[in-house]
């Protein structure tokens, strides 16, 4: 397997586009370019295509001072990312630039004593990380000249396409397995799109999405996670460079990263490849760590065992936004996981739900399941010895409590009392 590469600085292959730096397509396998446009895998060897920058003109400190200078959302990172320049004047949904929580509660709960941060993506437009990739994939919707905008999801995708849709004037119509949680069917619905749920989990859905692209029905639909994502994917970049920014232009020594088709976690490495490259932060070694619900766990098992091929699950787990039993970058999870010194590692149901109150509890974080995965999995390294708590470590909160409710649903009312004093003694609460 391929081990990643920041693309080359000097192809100039010409575009009709205008999506910033990016300068072409480029498969991550043999390395065969092509224009930018909506593709996503090699004419060649059916690898995945990615963008190709041309970041040559750039003076690290003007760079910097851009950024720092730019506005409070991911278009501050424009100069790193395939959209035109002026992207901040277009209608989009602008997420990012969220908290970084320097956690100290739980790094006391944790024996954390490097410094833990909590990166909480709960508070993007719709409350999760997929606005960022949404983000991306709207604007080269919007430079291919597509009309409605498209998605398999897992639940967060969907609410994201449809405020991004609703907001930029596009059409959209999504497609989920019909059995989510009902907070995210009502945010994907609420936008006004059409959202049709599948009969089946969502490689089943994805597959469909896969058929409907070659189909006439299909034609001039954007798919944000298929024919546009190699852009779409991009958008994930701007997690590592927000989290260093917000440490001070530093690299974290640890990050912990929840895995569903495990592209945020390739493309936070590609972040931080560019970073260093780019010389806004020190070059020095990092680790990431890949985090899974035991209930789908394809890419921490084969971790495990040593493989380098990933082998498809039948998913059944809580953690329904990381249910993906067939990961398209399950591989290239492994090889940044071993190459970097990191691991993936998985968790029952059961200690997804304790994780996510262990967060509210001692930082006052709401989480959804993929959050109970990734604190569940930082807790059971550290118990394992393999995540060092001496080192600065970063865990990523990627949604929102309030769309998997039924997950905490034992939670509620400490007592029901009568309005007044009395009664209250009576509960025993003081
Ligand atoms: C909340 C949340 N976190 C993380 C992920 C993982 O994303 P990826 O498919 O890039 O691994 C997803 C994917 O749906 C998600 O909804
Ligand atoms: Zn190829």
């Amino acid at each position: 397997m391929a081990v990643q590469t920041v693309a080359s600085t000097t192809d100039t292959a010409a575009s009709p586009v205008d999506l910033g730096p990016a300068a072409a397509l480029s498969c991550r396998e043999c390395g065969h370019r092509v224009p930018l446009g909506p593709v996503f895998a090699c004419e060649e060897c059916f690898g995945p295509l990615e963008i190709a920058y041309d970041f040559s003109a750039y003076d690290t400190e003007e760079l910097r001072r851009r950024i720092e200078a730019g506005p409070a959302n991911i278009w501050r990172y424009a100069p790193l990312l395939p959209v035109p320049a002026d992207v901040a004047t277009k209608p989009n949904i602008n997420p990012g630039w969220t908290k970084l929580v320097k956690a100290d509660n739980l790094a006391r709960e944790l024996g954390v004593t490097g410094g833990l941060y909590v990166k909480d993506d709960s508070g993007n437009p719709t409350h999760s990380f997929k606005d960022r990739v949404v983000a991306q994939a709207l604007e080269a919707a919007r430079a291919f000249g597509f009309t409605t905008l498209s998605c398999s999801s897992t639940g967060n995708l969907a609410g994201a396409v449809g405020a991004a849709a609703a907001r930029a004037g596009f059409r959209s119509c999504v497609f989920i397995p019909h059995d989510l949680e009902q907070g995210k069917v009502v945010m994907a619905a609420v936008y006004g799109g059409e959202l049709v749920g599948i009969e089946g989990n969502y490689d089943d859905v994805n597959r469909f999405c896969s058929e409907l692209i070659g189909d006439p029905a299909g034609e001039g639909w954007g798919f944000v996670n298929v024919n546009l994502r190699p852009y779409y994917a991009e958008g994930s970049k701007t997690l590592a460079y927000e989290i260093c920014e917000q440490l001070g232009w530093q690299l974290p020594d640890q990050i912990v990263v929840p895995i569903a088709s495990g592209s945020q976690l390739t493309k936070i490495d590609k972040g931080l490849q560019e970073l260093i490259k780019l010389g806004l932060v020190e070059d020095k070694p990092y680790k990431i760590f890949g985090a899974q619900a035991e209930g789908c766990s394809p890419v921490s098992t084969a971790y495990k065992a040593g493989h380098d091929v990933v082998r498809p699950q039948k998913p059944n787990t809580i953690a329904k936004s990381l249910a993906i039993g067939n990961p398209a970058d399950g591989p290239y999870v492994l090889d940044i996981a071993r190459r970097t010194g990191g691991a993936v590692e998985d968790v029952t149901d059961e200690q997804v739900v304790d994780a996510i109150k262990l967060l509210a509890r001692t930082e006052g974080i709401f989480a959804e399941t993929a959050g109970g995965v990734t604190v569940g999995v930082t807790r059971k390294l550290i118990e394992n010895g393999v995540l060092d708590p001496s080192l600065t470590t970063v865990v990523l909160n990627t949604g929102d409590g309030l769309k998997t409710l039924d997950a905490v649903a034992g939670t509620g009312l400490t007592a029901t009392i009568r309005p007044n004093l009395e009664s209250f003694r009576e509960a025993g609460l003081v």
